[in-house]
């Protein structure tokens, strides 16, 4: 069964196949009409059931647009508004949906849900982000990364900020596409040692940074997120802003990368939170076009779980 659950989980040969095939797909559309159907239509036929248990803008349209343009359908379905939610186990939850539907993708908390849903349904399970790993947003990141500067494997991502679940698939990426990474945080938001560990055992070269400056020397790409995700609690907001200020993206941080240096953030951004204004619209910024290769990127994933 082809789940794409996690960027480590699928091999490597794979991963660059998703990337290259969304990049023809993407070039083969050219600048048709948005729901304009591509020529090739794999997924006729096919039903999706896109599952929400978090708010989504971009995973949200960018999957719906992404089965419609193939030639598939879509349910988006609300956790909270179906049984899953009432007290129904997840692992029924997948046996039943697996019995209506070809493919199924769930943005929940727990990676448990996510395990539980990939262990027992009968079709391929996407994960469209949990509290631990968001490995699409990372596929449309590399693509992103290449369209602009060529090859990713041996460059300098910095990632400033909180080493959460972006910053965990990046560390997946770094060993799978072979890039060096480099974390800039308080050692409190540290990211998680085995995502360290797994990066560095593929021969990526991973350092930890907490000067922010010192961090992003020759960087040829840098990366920041939220510094409060969907699943930590509001409670924490203060505490962590007041960690992570001096981990701003801004210009001046900006100027000490290479002078070609790309950035990105997955989005939602906070402006003149996590990034300045400056930054986000400035001419090192690709955020609008991540948020477009979410769309890409995706078709090839579901392409590859379906075997189309
Ligand atoms: N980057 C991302 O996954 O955005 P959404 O939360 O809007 O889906
Ligand atoms: N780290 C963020 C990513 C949102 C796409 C979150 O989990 O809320």
């Amino acid at each position: 069964m082809n789940h794409f659950l996690d960027i480590h989980k699928t091999d490597t040969d794979q991963l660059r196949a998703m990337i290259d095939g969304a990049r023809r797909m993407k070039a083969a559309r050219g600048d048709r009409p948005r729901g304009a159907p591509d020529d090739q239509q794999p997924l006729a036929g096919r039903m999706v059931a896109l599952i929400f248990e978090k708010p989504s803008t971009r995973t949200r349209v960018s999957f719906d647009l992404g089965v419609r343009q193939m030639g598939g359908q879509t349910m988006v379905l609300s956790g909270k508004e179906m049984q899953l939610g009432h007290g129904e186990t997840i692992a029924d939850t997948a046996r039943v949906l697996s019995r209506y539907v070809d493919l199924i993708m769930i943005r929940t908390f727990e990676e448990a849900t996510l395990l539980e849903m990939a262990e027992h349904a009968t079709v391929p399970v996407i994960n469209g982000l949990t509290n631990r790993t968001h490995p699409c947003q990372i596929m449309a990141d590399v693509m992103t990364y290449e369209e602009h500067r060529g090859p990713i494997a041996g460059r300098k991502v910095v990632w400033c900020g909180d080493g959460n679940n972006v910053c965990a698939s990046f560390l997946h990426a770094a060993g799978q596409f072979g890039f060096d990474f480099t974390f800039a945080g308080p050692p409190t938001l540290d990211p998680e040692g085995d995502f360290i560990l797994y990066a560095r055992d593929k021969g990526s070269r991973v350092h930890i940074e907490r000067d922010p400056v010192a961090a992003v020397q020759g960087a040829d790409l840098v990366v920041t997120d939220t510094w409060v995700s969907m699943h930590d609690p509001q409670s924490a907001r203060e505490r962590r802003h007041n960690q992570l200020r001096a981990y701003q993206v801004n210009e001046a941080l900006m100027a000490q990368a290479k002078a070609d240096a790309l950035f990105m953030h997955c989005l939602p951004a906070h402006r003149d939170d996590e990034v300045t204004s400056a930054v986000m619209d400035g001419p090192h910024s690709v955020v609008f076009d991540e948020a477009e290769n979410r769309l890409h990127a995706q078709k090839a994933v579901m392409r590859w779980c379906l075997g189309l």
